[in-house]
């Protein structure tokens, strides 16, 4: 079985990426063949600045590395190294309705984000994820909930490449944590946690343990004082218990328990403390990678040599069967 994810550099990592997608990537780097790339063509698709971008991408490798995934077990490497990723998505575009991109919900939310960076590489964003997973002949994906509709439009791009041209790709599935396929926003929890939104919105895996205290004990909860899930009518604190039970692996209901008759501020001085102690591996491997440019460039070069001959491979067919020289 084969599963290939990816995370775009931009910058700071929060605690839904890492709960969303790293942490499954964990699991499933015990069982299954994994790739999982550093998604910078993506990144480039909203406001950034290129002066920053090698930057983002060596702190994104360390985080892969300090939440323990492991290079000799897995394939790491740049998307813009393998330059099949492109070459794909422009073919996919010739079979991919318009329609189906414009009612993508990630390209409405960032068009009205972004009102004035409305650029064609946000459209066709989903034919580039699409590629990346395709080119692989990848069985699973897993992703936050937000990226499910893109896993969804790259099966059925690949169903449609089949039946028009021949089989070549395999039909990629979804891979979504139980818990926790959506962290929601510290300060407006009706709202997804996302990097761009107010500072003490998310929790940064790299932030300073004083940060992570600061951040919680303002986190928006209700007037109740009852430690209780209810995601519709206690949106906040119920973001609080699912972010406690996937780092502490407790169930809700005994975090309930445990919790019972004891005020938030308990609750969120205890949250705080195992924020701190589960992501003190970040700022320790950050220091210790500081002056390990080499090695990291290193691994991913090692990466990129095994996915390029995979990338070939299936590029050879697909421009067989569409007619293309070789
Ligand atoms: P991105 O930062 O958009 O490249 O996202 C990287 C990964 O984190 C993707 O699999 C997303 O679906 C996932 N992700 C992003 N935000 C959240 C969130 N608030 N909760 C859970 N997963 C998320
Ligand atoms: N679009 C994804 C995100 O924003 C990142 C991504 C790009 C991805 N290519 C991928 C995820 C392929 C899974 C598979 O989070």
């Amino acid at each position: 079985m084969r599963i290939f994810s990816g995370i775009r550099p931009t910058g700071e990592l929060h605690i839904g990426n890492y709960l969303g997608a790293i942490k499954q990537w964990l699991a499933l780097q015990k069982r299954a063949e994994c790739i999982f790339c550093i998604v910078d063509l993506h990144a480039i698709t909203t406001p950034y600045e290129p002066k920053e971008l090698q930057k983002n991408i060596k702190k994104l490798f360390i985080a892969y590395l300090a939440a323990g995934l492991n290079p000799k077990k897995s394939i790491f490497f740049i998307q813009s190294q393998i330059k099949e990723h492109s070459e794909l998505a422009w073919l996919l575009g010739t079979i991919t309705p318009l329609g189906e991109l414009k009612r993508m919900t990630q390209f409405k939310e960032k068009a009205k984000k972004h009102p004035e960076y409305i650029n064609v590489g946000l459209l066709n964003y989903p034919l580039l994820m699409a590629s990346d997973i395709l080119i692989y002949n990848t069985d699973l994906v897993p992703v936050g909930k937000d990226q499910q509709q893109h896993v969804e439009l790259s099966r059925l791009i690949a169903r449609k490449f089949n039946n028009t041209f021949g089989k070549v790709f395999k039909e990629p599935k979804v891979f979504l944590a139980k818990s926790g396929a959506k962290i929601m926003s510290l300060t407006e929890p009706t709202k997804k946690m996302s990097k761009t939104d107010n500072p003490n919105s998310s929790i940064d895996l790299f932030d300073k343990a004083e940060d992570i205290r600061k951040k919680i004990m303002v986190a928006t909860t209700d007037s109740e004082k009852i430690i209780k899930y209810d995601a519709l009518r206690k949106p906040g604190i119920s973001n609080l218990l699912t972010i406690y039970s996937c780092f502490s692996n407790k169930p809700i209901k005994e975090i309930e328990k445990e919790f019972k008759n004891i005020g938030y501020r308990i609750f969120k001085e205890k949250l705080s403390q195992l924020l701190i102690e589960k992501l003190e591996i970040f700022r320790k491997k950050e220091k210790e990678f500081k002056n390990k440019t080499a090695e990291i460039e290193k691994i991913l070069k090692q990466g990129e040599k095994r996915a390029q001959i995979i990338a070939s491979a299936t590029m050879k067919k697909v421009k067989e069967k569409m007619g293309l020289s070789k």
